[in-house]
């Protein structure tokens, strides 16, 4: 039996990044913080990873840039389509508890995590500070949304358009400067990650960050989601995608993420020939 799951709604957030609601009653009844789901777009097409961001009835929320292939073509789809195939929720629930005072901090489109994290953090009876940062004002998202599931919310953006003049990182020092801090969130590329965390690990803050490895099958099966943690090999989509910052080997990360660049270059290339050939017909192939 075929199954689609069809998009309830699709719009752009700002330069490059999309937010769509996909109707997946079997992951939106099941789905916690820090969770993440598996789209293949048809029956060609590669499996990708992604956040689910926020919940609401039997539709799911994704937020995502449109970086490589797959995700270009996922941001051309319209409400009323659909995606072939929906995976999840995987991978581990945040570790939510009772620890006092908890920043969420989000860079780029890794802020489409924190809500989430923002309001169960604060369920369970946290003090929840968001920090936002982006490279400028028009990259910023999630802002209203991020106000009310926070009790505090700062932005800050890198060339000073809103915000704190500087990087999330810096205010986060601030925050730690002027309270105290009992569990951080931090969720963004790979290097911001690994920096940020930087700044809470001599004070020995619990810091979680979600990894983004390569994944494929998202369950333990594939292999290519493996990275270090204390020494020790984990696979992200079932012993993560969150851990423990200070643990992490983030240059190993790194690396890996960058190991199919050649092969996802030429995809994309292929998919634009592809999509310019058509010239607005079917280029879903
Ligand atoms: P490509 O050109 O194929 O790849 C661009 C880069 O994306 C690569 O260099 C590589 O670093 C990474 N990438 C490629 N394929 C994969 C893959 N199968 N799995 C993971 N990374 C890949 N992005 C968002 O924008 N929003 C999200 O909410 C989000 N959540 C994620 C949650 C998890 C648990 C993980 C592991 C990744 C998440 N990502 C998210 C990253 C997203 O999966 C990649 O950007 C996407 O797969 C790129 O596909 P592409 O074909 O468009 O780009
Ligand atoms: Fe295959 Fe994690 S994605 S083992
Ligand atoms: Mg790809």
């Amino acid at each position: 039996m075929t199954r689609l799951f069809r998009i309830e709604k699709a719009e752009q957030l700002a330069d490059k990044v999309y937010q769509m609601w996909v109707k997946a009653p079997h992951v939106a009844h099941h789905a916690a913080a820090g969770q993440f789901v598996i789209f293949r777009i048809d029956e060609k097409g590669e499996r990708i990873p992604l956040t689910i961001s926020a919940v609401d009835g039997d539709s799911i929320r994704v937020i995502f840039m449109a970086v490589g292939k797959t995700t270009t073509h996922l941001a051309a789809l319209s409400a009323g389509d659909s995606i072939r195939d929906i995976a999840g929720p995987l991978g581990k629930q945040s570790d939510i508890k009772k620890y006092g005072t908890c920043v969420v901090l989000g860079g780029g489109v890794g802020t489409a995590s924190l809500p989430i994290i923002a309001r169960a953090a604060r369920a369970a009876g946290n003090r929840v500070i968001g920090i936002v940062g982006a490279r400028n004002a028009s990259l910023l998202i999630l802002e209203d949304e991020m106000k009310a599931a926070c009790d505090e919310l700062l932005i800050s953006t890198d060339d000073g358009s809103k915000g704190f003049h500087g990087f999330a990182a810096d205010v986060l020092k601030q925050v730690m400067a002027r309270e105290t801090v009992d569990c951080v969130w931090i969720i963004g590329p790979a290097m911001m990650m690994k920096v940020t965390s930087e700044v809470t690990r001599a004070a020995g803050i619990r810091t979680y960050v979600s990894l983004n490895p390569v994944m494929v099958d998202g369950t333990g099966m594939c292999g290519s989601c493996r990275v270090t943690v204390g020494g020790e090999t984990k696979f992200a989509c079932v012993d993560g995608p969150e851990f423990d910052a200070h643990k992490v080997d983030f240059a190993g990360l790194m690396q890996r993420l960058r190991m199919y660049q050649p092969e996802e270059k030429d995809s994309l290339e292929r998919y634009h020939a592809h999509t310019c050939a058509c010239k607005g017909g079917d280029h879903h192939a």
